[in-house]
């Protein structure tokens, strides 16, 4: 059996940024969840498809060639690493994200990720719907103004200005969106270890998911 590490949360919570690391330390694959909803969001606006064409949007994600190397995202042999994590493109992925056809044509992608000696993936629905066998489940989160803080300092250290109280707006927004919606809603599972990162650093968030995992294989 392979070891499987699910991390759900809000956006904007550093669960990636928690993931990545955890995968390094154990030397697992990562998936990054969230990029392949971007990356449908990013590819329906340049074919001029709405978030309302779901078996357009289906159709759409059966053609592409989506790769994942030496952390980069590719799609049909485009780089789109940096393209995909606009606010915009983040906003357009929740909407997607929730229609049934979408999440189901990206099912089987993720569950290829799963691979020895073991993977740590990131997203809304790795516990509950994509790995529910995983051997630890983490619900990470932090408040919405710590997050919004935390996505202000990101924007502005890559030097694109940014305004924090819209910040604050989006993800109360993109939080009702994927907590309500039908589809694979972000719940906090009952077999989920609950990390509130608010007043933590990322070392100790990274060295907690460790314990626990260190514990779950005992
Ligand atoms: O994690 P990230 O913010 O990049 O995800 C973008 C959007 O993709 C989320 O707001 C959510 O709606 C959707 N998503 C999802 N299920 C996942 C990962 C992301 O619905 N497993």
């Amino acid at each position: 059996m392979i070891a499987v590490i699910a991390i759900d949360g809000p956006s904007a919570s550093g669960k990636g940024t928690v993931a990545k690391a955890v995968a390094e330390q154990l030397g697992f694959y990562y998936l990054d969840s969230g990029a392949l909803y971007r990356i449908t969001a990013y590819c329906a606006k340049q074919r001029g498809i709405s978030e309302l064409e779901e078996s357009r949007l289906n159709a759409m994600l059966q053609s592409l060639f989506i790769e994942f190397k030496h952390h980069e995202v590719y799609v049909d042999n485009h780089l789109v690493s940096e393209a995909i994590r606009s606010e915009e493109c983040g906003q357009l992925a929740s909407k997607v994200a929730s229609l049934k056809l979408v999440r189901e044509a990206l099912l089987s992608l993720q569950r290829g990720f799963c691979r020895p000696p073991g993977l740590v993936a990131d997203g809304r629905d790795m516990g509950s719907v994509v790995f529910p066998e995983a051997i630890l489940k983490v619900y990470l989160t932090a408040s919405p103004e710590v997050r919004a803080q935390r996505r202000y300092n990101q924007l502005i250290n890559k030097g694109i200005s940014a305004n924090i109280m819209n910040l604050l707006q989006d993800i109360i927004e993109r939080d009702r969106r994927d907590q309500t919606r039908t589809e694979s809603p972000l719940i906090q599972l009952a077999d989920a270890h609950y990390l509130d990162t608010t007043a933590l650093s990322i070392e100790e968030s990274v060295s907690q998911v460790l314990h626990w995992f260190h514990d779950s294989i005992q």
